[in-house]
């Protein structure tokens, strides 16, 4: 495809059919294999992930085994800009969803033709990213003449637990924890989700990256803050600074809000009404107090998200109900200290507990291994499926 080309469906669904001609002869397929129940054969699914600034595709069967996983890192093009912007977002997944496809197939050592369904996430995230990510899709689904599943990226990341534990995780409550979510689900089953509250602000991975940012280290935040604050000539004090954990003396209340954190960092760095300039910001800080602010904003970020997810484990459910068990998934899921604290609650609460593993917290298409759970239940889409952008609240 040329460079600097409009991003258009017919541009990609052209672009894909010309493709797939690589791979084999076009309209081969009927969609499911012939003769199988659901029950009883072995479903193989193609997963497509673009919500945001990973472009990822895997391949995984019905024992939830992963055959082959690709994900393509957007980090370095938005790094200079401190965030995500949508349009080079949604023009490189443009640029790597073909190449993302064929390393994934290629790995899995399974060809298109062996694809029982292609499977996509459509809802929530960036419009410009979805549409590439479902177009691509589509333009599959036509040309295999293979099903259709949708795949909704955030109940995606809470059944990341259950590829990566191999065990029933559900029904439980479910953490998510991500650069656009804070949200408490019920989790009746797996395609099953309730929300029970959200961030009524920021996202936990939002504040990350936006503290990192006034710090003047690199995006994403999470992992730059972590980093920071376990630098090991300088640790970081998590209690050098008392910043703030809101909602917390509100226990019936289940809902987070990290934007009295953030401005409480902003304050402390530059004090009210002031703009901020990172580099100078930065250049005027120790390694130390870097260290310091970065921990004790971490530690403060951490004990809401573990206070408040307790707090709604109490509220929500008593302790013998089904709904024991919490899961977590999401980027922010993959902290360090998180992990430690929200281990140690559950153990002193009494709940089970499942985080998805780092790899699987941050966005990839392992956890579009949901999409089997719709192929049993026969939710396949048609070509008229849409995108639905924005965030959850
Ligand atoms: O789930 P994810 O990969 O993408 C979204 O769905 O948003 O989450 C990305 C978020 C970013 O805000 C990133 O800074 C944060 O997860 N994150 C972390 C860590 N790794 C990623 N936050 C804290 N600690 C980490 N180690
Ligand atoms: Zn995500």
């Amino acid at each position: 495809m040329r460079d600097h080309d409009p991003l258009t469906r017919c541009d990609l669904t052209h672009y894909c059919h010309l493709q797939l001609k690589r791979h084999f002869a076009v309209g081969a397929g009927n969609g499911a294999k012939p003769g199988k129940t659901a029950q009883s054969f072995m479903v193989t699914i193609l997963t497509i992930e673009t919500s945001c600034d990973e472009t990822a595709a895997a391949v995984v069967n019905d024992s939830l085994e992963v055959l082959g996983s690709v994900v393509a890192s957007q980090e370095n093009l938005h790094k200079k800009f401190g965030g995500v912007v949508p349009e080079i977002a949604s023009r490189a997944h443009l640029e790597n969803f073909l190449p993302v496809i064929d390393e994934t197939l290629e790995r899995s050592h399974v060809s298109l033709a062996e694809i029982d369904a292609i499977a996509v996430v459509n809802t929530p995230g960036l419009a410009g990213s979805l549409l590439v990510g479902l177009t691509g899709a589509k333009a599959l689904a036509l040309a295999l003449d293979k099903p259709l599943i949708a795949i909704n990226h955030l109940q995606a990341h809470i059944y990341a637990c259950q590829i990566a534990f191999k065990t029933d995780v559900f029904p439980c409550v479910g953490l998510i924890i991500s650069g656009g979510h804070s949200s408490l689900y019920r989790c009746d089953g797996p395609i099953d989700f309730t929300l029970l509250g959200g961030t009524i602000d920021d996202a936990a991975g939002e504040a990350f990256d936006k503290v990192a940012a006034m710090l003047g280290l690199p995006y994403p935040g999470g992992p730059s803050i972590q980093k920071a604050a376990n630098n090991a000539d300088y640790p970081g004090n998590p209690n050098a600074y008392a910043f703030p954990r809101s909602l917390l003396d509100d226990p019936d209340r289940i809902a987070f809000s990290f934007s009295g954190l953030k401005t409480a960092v902003r304050y402390h760095l530059v004090g009210p009404g002031k703009s901020i300039d990172p580099a100078s910001v930065a250049a005027q800080l120790s390694k130390q107090e870097i260290a310091d602010i970065a921990a004790s904003f971490q530690e403060a970020a951490v004990d809401c998200l573990v206070a408040k997810t307790v707090q709604a484990m109490k509220c929500a459910f008593d302790t013998q109900s089904a709904h024991n068990t919490l899961c977590v998934g999401g980027g922010v899921a993959a902290n360090a200290r998180f992990r430690t604290k929200m281990e140690a609650a559950a153990k002193t609460q009494g709940f089970r507990l499942f985080i998805a593993p780092p790899h699987l917290c941050t966005d990839n298409a392992v956890m579009g291994a949901i999409a089997i759970e719709r192929f049993k239940a026969g939710l396949f889409e048609t070509l008229d499926l849409d995108i639905k952008p924005g965030l959850v609240r």
